[in-house]
């Protein structure tokens, strides 16, 4: 399953690897190429670590555009986000002692990304709005307008229907934008990508190494708050701290694992409490001896990873061997 594909393989360096085989990001690529030409404004919603960027730079790799200059609007506060923005003249303000581009003008003939359009200041949403209508602008300190033509690809995690329900968000600036809307679902809604994304970061991050197939199972199983990121930062640090060819559940981080195998040891041992091969002194008191303990988290162990003993000693980081021996000391040997 995790083998190479045609859209797993490394997209040769010039190209921005939009990976994917699920029907969404199929859909999208068709998208993309479809409205490459086409000059309209471009909304790119979708959660935190979802891939907005990358479509972004996807939709400017097509579109053969000059330039692609990301504006990020999460940053653009306080008194320099104007004339980051629009640019100055000399003397314009204190400090000011040459004239300065900014970045729209940067973006000219090219791909301008706003990204975190939602983050971006009532007062700067009324002057972008102003230069998407007249196609102008004046940088700070200046009395001649000038001109700038580029393709506008605005990306964001909020809502911004609810934004502009809230007066967070100019309604026209709002319509303006969202003339041709790209959405990415998360990745737990499209698992199929989970495989070919994977693969394609073990690549770039730890040529060679391979996944161990309960991991694979773990990532696929997993529900990815963080989204693409969330997994190509997981799989970076595995490959990071491995030390064998093969990454195993002992390489997972703890939120994996813990989420996708949960720890049952603890209602194993409640429910034994009431066991009858328990001594009643025992029971009353919660407490049991050790070997018993030992003994449910094996038989455990072996429940949760359905009688698989490899991954089943990996889990409780002792040997096979160890498991062998300890499950014919219980009279299980080859029982389960
Ligand atoms: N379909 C994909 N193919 C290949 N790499 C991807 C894909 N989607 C996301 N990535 C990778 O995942 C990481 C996060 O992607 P990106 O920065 O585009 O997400 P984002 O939606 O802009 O996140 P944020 O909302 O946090 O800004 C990047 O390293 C990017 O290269
Ligand atoms: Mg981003």
């Amino acid at each position: 399953m995790y083998r190479e594909s045609s859209c797993a393989a490394p997209a040769r360096s010039a190209e921005v690897a939009l990976i994917g085989l699920s029907p969404a990001i199929r859909e999208l690529r068709d998208k993309i190429d479809r409205i490459a030409s086409n000059q309209s404004p471009v909304l790119i919603l979708g959660e935190t670590g979802t891939g907005k960027e990358v479509v972004a730079r996807k939709v400017h790799e097509r579109s053969g555009l000059k330039k692609f200059v990301p504006i990020d609007c999460s940053v653009l506060v306080g008194p320099l986000m104007e004339s980051e923005l629009f640019g100055y003249m000399r003397g314009a303000f204190t400090g000011a002692d040459t004239n300065r581009t900014g970045l729209l003008e940067e973006a000219h003939l090219g791909t301008a990304f706003f990204d975190e359009i939602g983050e971006l200041p009532l007062s700067l949403q009324a002057k972008l709005l102003r230069v998407l209508q007249e196609k102008e602008f004046r940088p700070v300190g200046s009395t001649v307008s000038r001109y700038v033509e580029s393709r506008v690809v605005a990306a964001t995690n909020r809502n911004l229907s609810e934004e502009v329900r809230r007066g967070r968000f100019r309604q026209d600036l709002f319509f303006r934008l969202n003339v041709i809307t790209l959405r990415i679902p998360p990745l737990r809604e499209r698992r199929e990508d989970i495989p070919v994304l994977a693969a394609y970061f073990l690549d770039k991050h730890a040529g060679g190494l391979r996944f161990s197939p309960p991991v694979e199972e773990a990532l696929l199983r997993y529900d990815w708050p963080g989204n693409v990121r969330e997994l190509e930062n997981t799989i970076h640090r595995m490959s990071a701290v491995s030390t064998g060819r093969d990454l195993g559940i002992q390489d997972l981080p703890s939120s994996v694992l813990h989420t996708v195998f949960p720890p049952r040891h603890e209602a194993a041992m409640l429910s034994s409490a009431s066991s009858p091969d328990l001594a009643p002194e025992s029971r009353n008191e919660g407490i049991m001896p050790l070997a018993e303990v030992e003994r449910h988290a094996i038989l455990n162990a072996l429940s949760v990873t359905r009688g698989d003993r490899t991954t089943a000693a990996q889990l409780l980081g002792i040997g096979r061997t160890t498991l062998y021996r300890k499950l014919k000391s219980y009279g299980v040997g080859d029982a389960v």
